[in-house]
């Protein structure tokens, strides 16, 4: 059974972030440097702030971080940060980023549906929810930008690599250290926008 105050957890209260996912992010990064200084990002399902923080912390004063997420998160202390609160499967909520940042460098996503305990079910919302990030990304992204995100993984997988492959240069499944080991989730980083 997975323990809440495991390692991770404990880590991130002491370092000050949000969620032991901001470790999930950091880890990634230090690998395939996704984001990197003066980068504009959206942080799609960003609640409660773990990503949103990890990433300004990379950008700095000079990047933006743009997050959504359909429940409230408590305010993050910095100029560069925006919240929207919407559902990302409402074309409003993402076109809002849209008008805060019309080219972003990267657009990450943690966001994931609530689970049921049926694996089938919980992977096809998950891909309905990322299909519609990937979609929007394909509008916002600047040429060569990056895309990262989470999955609850299932059959329907492979097809939906492949539509990646067609968008993006590189396309790689990753299973972060900081991820629970009985998780069915995965990480794919997409570099190399084709635009
Ligand atoms: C695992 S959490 C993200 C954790 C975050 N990366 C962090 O480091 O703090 C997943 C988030 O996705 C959000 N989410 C799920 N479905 C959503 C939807 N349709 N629209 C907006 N947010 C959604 C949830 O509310 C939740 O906050």
């Amino acid at each position: 059974m997975y323990k809440r105050k495991d390692g991770y957890y404990k880590k991130a209260k002491h370092e000050g972030f949000r969620s032991r996912a901001a470790y999930k992010l950091s880890e990634i990064n230090n690998k395939y440097r996704i984001i990197k200084k003066g980068d504009k990002v959206l942080d799609a399902g960003c609640a409660p702030g773990g990503w949103s923080q990890a990433a300004i912390s990379i950008v700095g004063d000079k990047g933006l971080v743009v997050g959504i997420d359909i429940l409230d998160i408590s305010p993050i202390e910095a100029k560069n940060f925006y919240f929207i609160k919407g559902n990302l499967l409402d074309k409003e909520t993402l076109k809002k980023s849209a008008e805060i940042c019309k080219e972003y460098d990267t657009v990450i996503s943690d966001a994931a549906p609530n689970t049921t305990g049926n694996k089938l079910t919980d992977h096809v919302n998950s891909l309905e929810l990322v299909s519609t990030v990937f979609n929007f990304a394909k509008e916002v992204l600047k040429p060569e930008g990056n895309f990262l995100f989470k999955l609850f993984d299932g059959e329907d997988r492979e097809d939906f690599i492949k539509q990646l492959r067609t968008s993006f240069k590189k396309v790689k499944i990753i299973r972060p250290d900081a991820t629970r080991k009985n998780s069915f989730e995965i990480y794919v980083v997409c570099q190399g926008f084709k635009k």
